[in-house]
Order: structure tokens, then sequence, then C-alpha cells
């Protein structure tokens, strides 16, 4: 598969059958966190290795796209709204993701477009929007091209809207379904490709089902490092190599333990993928180190928690502070008390978030 199939072609579906003066469109858009470590990139938002994430059902994004007709087809032109508030230091990332994909949607610049989002989580949470958010407006933005362009089929619109929200914000493309996307190509998983996200297609344990995600907040602060540093980090980084191919090789490795519902090997293999990423930014040049104490003492205690109870609670990373605390849903009662009482103490204001795995984005009617 290549960028070309999503360029319009005047002979398909994929050209323009009506003309629309002005609408109005809405997306809630899911975030995602990752188990194998989408970390390093190359031009064009490719990624150096496949990854695989659980979408999350709670922490969303919600966007408006209100759209009308313009005379200058020139220019580029939009506002950004974010709780009701126009946000000017927002423009500079759309600007250059509408620039991105241009060509893959090519109506942009004949309409003046109006962008209202909200999240479901604190904006100051450290949580990353950018998943959420570039996937709502990529899905907005297919859903005008929908508009003109009725019959074009459900499989398309949802690969599609993965590949212009990856243009946006690599996660991004693993946003718009769930429950598990995998995003790369890799020789594990048939149908895998750089461009878009794909649903993981192969058997998984019901153990997984309803899989839960307690998001503790320890630093709500802005990113130390933005994501692009951070990806570039991996250009001329001494272990790149090994890192990819060990990404490669854990994608591989987690069929079976899908397939088997092995959660021991589950949380291993994710727990070591969460620290490799942490141990990829201490060790490039420069370095930093993004966790914080309260995340040590934090991971500290799941592993004596675990190995005292034999419960199946297990953490991942996100490039920051927070810790995802992973378990399956019939362990949920004793982990959150847990939680309750020798987490909570770690996080700033005693803030965190409860979601579970996803099932991707939805259109709303407003
Ligand atoms: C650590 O998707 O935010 O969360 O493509 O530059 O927007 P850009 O990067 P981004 O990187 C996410 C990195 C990560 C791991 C992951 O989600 O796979």
């Amino acid at each position: 598969m290549t960028e070309q199939q999503f360029i319009p072609n005047p002979d398909s579906y994929r050209e323009y059958s009506n003309t629309i003066e002005s609408g109005k469109v809405t997306w809630e858009s899911p975030s995602n966190i990752a188990l194998v470590k989408y970390w390093g990139k190359k031009k064009d938002q490719i990624p150096e290795n496949p990854s695989i994430s659980f979408t999350l059902n709670n922490c969303k994004t919600i966007t408006t796209l209100t759209f009308s007709k313009k005379e200058d087809v020139h220019n580029f032109e939009f506002d950004v709204f974010l709780d009701g508030e126009k946000k000017d230091d927002f423009k500079p990332k759309i600007q250059t993701f509408f620039e991105r994909v241009e060509v893959y949607v090519p109506f942009l610049k004949q309409y003046k477009f109006k962008i209202e989002t909200e999240n479901t989580f604190p904006h100051s949470s450290g949580i990353a929007s950018s998943a959420s958010g570039m996937s709502a407006l990529a899905l907005c933005l297919m859903s005008i091209k929908k508009l003109l362009n009725p019959e074009m089929p459900n499989d398309y619109f949802n690969q599609k809207a993965s590949f212009l929200a990856r243009l946006g914000s690599g996660s991004a493309c693993r946003s718009i379904e769930g429950d598990l996307i995998v995003w790369g190509q890799s020789n594990a998983i048939e149908g895998s490709s750089d461009l878009f996200g794909l649903k993981y297609p192969y058997r998984v344990h019901e153990n997984f089902t309803a899989y839960q995600d307690t998001i503790l907040l320890v630093d709500k602060g802005e990113k130390q490092v933005s994501s692009t540093v951070g990806h570039n980090l991996m250009h001329k980084h001494p272990y790149a190599k090994n890192r990819f191919q060990q990404a490669h090789d854990n994608l591989e490795k987690l069929k079976p333990i899908f397939e088997s519902g092995d959660l021991d090997a589950f949380i291993a293999l994710i727990e070591s993928e969460a620290l490799t990423l942490h141990a990829m930014m201490m060790t490039s040049m420069p370095y930093f180190i993004l966790m914080k104490p309260n995340t040590l003492e934090i991971i500290n205690k799941i592993w004596k928690f675990r190995q005292e109870t034999g419960l199946h609670i297990g953490f991942t990373l996100d490039a920051g502070a927070n810790v995802h605390v992973l378990y399956p849903k019939n362990e949920a009662s004793q982990i959150l008390e847990f939680i309750n009482n020798e987490l909570v103490a770690y996080c700033q204001n005693g803030h965190y978030i409860c979601d579970q795995i996803g099932f991707g984005a939805n259109q709303l009617t407003m």
C-alpha cells in the first residue's frame, strides 16, 4: 500500500460528487496507551518500528468542525477554540497538519473552518491530547469528505482517517478504532502498515476484555520533552538499531500472549517496554529523566504488591512521569483498593483517572 491510494482519483468514489456550501460535523475520539512503544520516526511520520496500543474509553477529545465556503482559495483559514476559548497557540500545529494533508483532502482551502475542541480529561493533567485531538480532527475532515462524496465505503473512511491522523501525530492513527490497534509494518501481523493503524487481526483471550487502566497523575505539568524532540533523539542513538528490532520482536511475542491470556508474560513484556522507552531517553544525547521520584515509588509499590498478592497488576509509562496501572477487570476491586490506599498519595493533588479498553471514535450529532 502507498500514499497514492489516498490521493483523490477522478475516476472513483474518491472524487467529489456533491458540492456543499457549509455545515458542521462533530467527533469524539479517544486517547490510547501503547504497549509496544513508537519511539523514533522517519520522514513523513513513518515509524521506525511497529507499535500496538489499547484504545482508551474515557479519555477523549470532542471536536466540532464548522465549515463554510470562502472566496479566496489560496490560504488555509481557521480558528481554534479549546473549551470555548480562542487558542491561537494551537494554530501552528494545525497549520502544519493542514499543509501535510492537503494533497489528500484538497477541499481544505475552499472552506473557512472553526475548530471547537474539548477534552474529557483535565487539560493540565500531563496526558497528551495529541492522539485524541488529531484523530478527532482527521475524522471531522473525513466526514466533510463523505458529505462531498457519500458513496465512500466505511473501511476506506476509517483507514484514511487513520492515515490523516498519523500525519498530525503518529500515535493518533491508533485512536480511530479499538480495542487493540497495530501501527507499523510487522512481518508478524498481516495487513500491518506504516501508513495507518490496523485493528489487531488475531484472537485475543477473554482475560483482556475490559482491561483496566488507572492513570496516576504524578506530574501534571507541560511535557518536558516535546514528542518531536523525543523522536529525533533516536536518530544517531547508540542503541537505536537494537531497540527497533526489540519492538518488532516484542510485537511478535505478544501474539501467543494475547491468544493464551498469559498475564504474567504480558506484564513482563509491557513493563520492559515502558522502562526501555525511558532508558532510550536517559541514554540519548541530550539525555532526559522524565520519571519523577514518585514514579519510582509507585513502580516499587506495584512490584511489592504483586509479589505479595499474586494479582496481575502491571504498569506502563508514556514519555512523562505519569503511571498507567494496567490490570484485568476481574481483579479490579482489590487493585483499586490498593491504589486508593497506597498509590494515590504519590499523585499530584491525589488525582488519578479510571479508564479501560475502548472501541474507538464516534460521530456525534450536535
Ligand atoms: C511515548 O505520537 O506524540 O507516547 O508523531 O511526533 O506526534 P508525534 O509523536 P507522538 O509520540 C508518542 C510516543 C509515545 C509512545 C506511543 O504512543 O507509542
